[in-house]
């Protein structure tokens, strides 16, 4: 039996990539996956960076990191064969620096040491916020009381505590350990505030990353591995999310998703550009 499919004049097949202006990026598990060794780039991916960065599609980087510098990130990167500068990628330390200008905060920072130059333009002298990162080794019994402390000792409706990533623990190399989330929880819980996190998938973060762009957000598009922060954290704003199938997708649990149904899914970011470019 012959089966025939039409389609009506004028009548289109919607996808995703259909008058896409933007687009933002997840690194870890699109771009390259995290190992042991310092991981690996995704096969296809480099020459994919490079194709949308010679047309005029303009892309941002969208990272959850905050142990390390724009720069540090783009030259890993670059060591990896992507063609990227710290330009290219958003990340929460530079939403966080911006968000402590606009409303004239004063950090007390419980940040990795790494990126503590990225704060230098930022007075913390008297702080009246406590701004934290993933510190890893750098979150000791005594940063996390200096931390304490200074939430404790403003009145209670005044602490302010922010947090640059929500995670609850990640991988690094072979072992899980605990992201800045969990360590947030414990001065929340200690000292009866709320954190405000900026990070992926908080509108604070995405805004900052649309704001380069220069776009609205309703043309753009958000492709990730994580099918909760990045692609239904991304339609939440308005975007569009569009799930890869590398990085830490699951296909028995991300395809079909019990919540989130992506505007599309891909093999990988080559097939992602290629429908892009290849419909714009
Ligand atoms: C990186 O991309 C730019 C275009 O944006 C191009 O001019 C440059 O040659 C590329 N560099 C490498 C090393 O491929
Ligand atoms: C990044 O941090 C957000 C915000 O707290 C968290 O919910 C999310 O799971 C993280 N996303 C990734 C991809 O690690
Ligand atoms: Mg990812």
């Amino acid at each position: 039996m012959k089966i025939y499919f039409f389609r009506t004049k004028n009548q289109p097949i919607m996808s995703w990539c259909e008058g896409v202006k933007g687009v933002l990026l997840d690194v870890t598990g699109v771009l390259y996956n995290s190992g042991p060794t310092g991981g690996a780039a995704i096969e296809g991916s480099i020459d994919a960076i490079q194709r949308l960065k010679t047309s005029h599609i303009p892309f941002k980087l969208c990272s959850n990191e905050s142990t390390e510098t724009r720069a540090n990130f783009a030259a890993k990167l670059t060591k990896h064969g992507f063609n990227i500068t710290s330009d290219d990628i958003v990340c929460p330390v530079p939403a966080m620096v911006d968000l402590l200008k606009q409303e004239n905060l004063r950090p007390h920072l419980l940040v990795h040491p790494d990126v503590l130059p990225e704060f230098a333009s930022i007075s913390t002298e008297n702080p009246n916020c406590v701004v934290m990162g993933d510190c890893n080794t750098h979150f000791t019994y005594s940063a996390m009381n200096a931390a304490f402390n200074t939430l404790l000792s403003m009145s209670p409706k005044d602490r302010k505590l922010y947090s640059m990533g929500g995670g609850k623990y990640y991988k690094d190399g072979d072992d899980l350990v605990l992201d800045v989330g969990a360590y947030a929880k414990a001065l929340e819980y200690a000292c009866d505030c709320k954190m405000v996190v900026c990070g992926k998938p908080n509108k604070l973060f995405y805004d900052q990353a649309i704001r380069l762009l220069g776009v609205n957000i309703e043309d753009c598009v958000m492709i990730g591995d994580d099918i909760i922060s990045d692609v239904g954290g991304a339609q939440a704003l308005g975007m569009k999310g569009v799930q890869v199938r590398t990085g830490k997708y699951r296909a028995v649990f991300d395809e079909p998703h019990s919540e989130i149904t992506p505007d599309g899914y891909v093999d990988n970011l080559a097939e992602a550009v290629d429908l892009l470019l290849s419909n714009n």
